[in-house]
């Protein structure tokens, strides 16, 4: 039984029924529910905010994953917290006092976590793995499902795993965009600990295989 966690996200299920989709993800056997919240100025694109949180908070019992790709999440962590939200991840460069965004979200008695894009490094992270709960590493631009695994990325998946062992601390791994039941193996074998897994989930004949190939 492998330790990895599985994060379909729903920005590839059905808008019309958002419900019922949460609820799909959590019969399939699923871990968590990734919600990928776009503002269309941080990335070009726009999906929903904390009233789709709110919505959906009761139609399953799975944590809800939620990342933010949105210029100054300082001002919105608290109000996606109080929507339902159990693990708050954002872009740091996004954020003028990513400090302070982190504690509020853990003064609410959440998870808290940075997101780091393709061409981002360590630094980024690196003043608050006294802080975080997770690092989550895009496998591509944010901004849209379905696109393809960035290769150099694996080069930030062995880098990110080898300083949170040295760490000491229970720093989840996620890795975000791109992933399929092909390369899911290897991840996991690279140390990422959560998978996300969009079109892999929804676009999948059969969705709870899909899930355990992932998860492995
Ligand atoms: C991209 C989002 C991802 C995306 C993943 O901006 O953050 O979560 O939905 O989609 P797939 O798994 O299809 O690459
Ligand atoms: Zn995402």
């Amino acid at each position: 039984m492998s330790n990895c966690r599985i994060a379909p996200s729903i920005l590839s299920g059905n808008f019309a029924a958002m419900g019922e989709t949460v609820a799909n993800v959590e019969k399939w056997g699923a871990d968590l529910v990734h919600c990928d919240v776009m503002d269309g100025v941080f990335v070009p694109n726009i999906t929903f905010g904390m009233p789709m949180i709110k919505a959906i908070r009761p139609h399953t019992t799975l944590p809800l994953d939620v990342h933010l790709m949105i210029v100054e999440p300082e001002k919105y962590v608290e109000r996606f917290c109080d929507s339902g939200a159990d693990i708050v991840t954002f872009h740091p460069e996004a954020s003028k006092d990513p400090r302070a965004a982190l504690l509020a979200i853990k003064a609410k008695g959440k998870k808290c976590g940075l997101v780091v894009n393709p061409d981002k490094g360590f630094d980024l992270v690196e003043p608050y793995m006294d802080l975080v709960d997770m690092i989550v590493l895009m496998g591509v631009f944010p901004g849209f499902g379905g696109q393809s695994y960035i290769e150099s990325v694996s080069d930030n998946i062995v880098l990110f795993a080898r300083k949170i062992a040295e760490s000491g601390r229970a720093i989840a791994l996620e890795l975000d965009g791109g992933v399929t039941e092909t390369n899911a193996a290897r991840f996991r074998s690279l140390g990422v600990t959560v998978l996300v897994a969009g079109s892999a989930t929804f676009k999948a004949a059969d969705p709870e295989q899909a899930i355990k190939v992932m998860r492995g």
